[in-house]
């Protein structure tokens, strides 16, 4: 499933399903997360940058109101036909809930799209994977109607579009990191972003000696929207209760000394520790971009590590299957740090790596896993890409 496919490929296999030429093709890419974990609904700063691992598309305008999706992930799904007038959530609709989202609110923001389309889809993200599917689909979507219906919609907006039908769509009340990590990546760049101001900047992602692997549990990510939603609230609330006192919109605003101070208005132990993560993880962020900046990998390492204990201990969203991972990619040679990515429950770690140990590295970590949770890993090696693009 990782293999890149070229623009031509995309068009002969739009032809074999929709019997015309696509007008357009385009490619979204997924992404990871360096640090800064569940802090982006929070308030605070987060250190993804997009990879070459996403989204495949191909389009064509029609003239008449039919919307046909096709996607070679689901194949078996055939060809879902929909009506441009009627772009509401169902659930049997399937994935094509996501493009409808995406084309409903940019209808809702004044964009005209008066006709309807054929869309192929192909995905080289590996399903349920936490590398941000979703959010690749979103923006994919987004620039091909921005492109056949020449709408004159900023990067910035297509990002909100993609958070805003997550949260009122599909249901799952999402950061904005991810949208913004595809929509705006740069080939070997992490995107320091700052979740409050929306500020961002480009820092170059130079790891010398060293690779990302991405270690991805194969665990299907059950259940993980609703944590999700309930890690959400828990911070909501641990805010509210620091508001009887401090005058902050959000818990990225605390330094580590405020929250020790103001700590004692948190009534209870769970949402304690979950604003504990928020404050420190966006901390170790600040200095995470400081040790890349100066070139300090074994300090970058250091915190990542540090991240995934205060995920695992106190906003505990990891489980067994991420903590196997992570917990061996500890102990092998040649590696900086290692955490988990993405939401959690599931889905995938990172691990920084030196070259030459990759192989020793991949060997010693799958067998670990075999054995305390009973079936293989998968490994990617990262290559960091750039956003959400058209291709011709
Ligand atoms: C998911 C969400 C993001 C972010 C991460 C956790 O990927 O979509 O907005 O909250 O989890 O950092």
């Amino acid at each position: 499933m990782t293999e890149k496919l070229s623009s031509q490929e995309l068009r002969r296999d739009f032809v074999a399903v929709f019997g015309q030429e696509a007008d357009h093709t385009f490619f979204s890419p997924g992404r990871i997360n360096l640090i800064g974990e569940h802090t982006d609904y929070n308030g605070g700063h987060v250190f993804p940058a997009a990879i070459s691992l996403g989204t495949y598309g191909a389009a064509r305008k029609r003239q008449d109101q039919l919307l046909r999706f096709y996607s070679a992930n689901f194949a078996d799904l055939g060809i879902i036909e929909l009506d441009l007038a009627d772009l509401t959530y169902k659930k049997e609709d399937h994935w094509t809930n996501y493009p409808k989202g995406v084309l409903h609110f940019l209808q809702k923001a004044g964009h005209k799209i008066d006709q309807g389309m054929d869309i192929y889809v192909y995905g080289t993200i590996p399903n349920g994977a936490g590398l941000s599917s979703s959010a690749s689909l979103e923006l994919l979507i987004g620039l091909m109607a921005e492109t056949l219906f020449d709408l004159k919609v900023s990067r910035l907006d297509l990002i909100k579009i993609g958070k805003e039908t997550e949260n009122n769509f599909i249901g799952v009340n999402s950061g904005i990191m991810d949208q913004f990590a595809i929509g705006m990546g740069a080939d070997q760049k992490a995107l320091y972003l700052d979740t409050n101001s929306l500020d961002y900047r480009l820092v170059p992602l130079d790891l010398g000696d060293h690779l990302i692997v991405i270690m991805n549990t194969n665990k299907r990510r059950e259940l993980a929207d609703s944590k999700y939603n309930e890690r959400r609230a828990e911070c909501e609330a641990a805010l509210s209760e620091l508001n009887q006192v401090l005058d902050i919109a959000s818990l990225g605003q605390l330094s580590q000394g405020d929250f020790d101070e103001y700590s004692y208005l948190i009534a209870d132990e769970n949402r304690l520790k979950r604003a504990r993560h928020a404050v420190l993880e966006n901390q170790r962020t600040l200095q995470a971009e400081v040790a890349l900046k100066e070139g300090d990998l074994a300090r970058f390492g250091r915190l990542m590590n540090a991240s995934h204990v205060s995920l695992e201990h106190d906003y505990q969203v990891t489980g067994l299957e991420l903590d196997s991972l992570v917990h061996a990619a500890w102990k092998q040679k040649g590696v900086l740090g290692a955490r988990m990515t993405g939401a959690g429950f599931g889905g995938c770690a990172l691990a920084l790596v030196k070259k030459d140990a990759v192989e020793d590295f991949k060997a010693a970590v799958e067998a670990n896993y075999l054995a305390e949770v009973g079936y293989a890993p998968s490994f990617y090696i990262a290559e960091i890409a750039s956003g959400t693009r058209l291709l011709d």
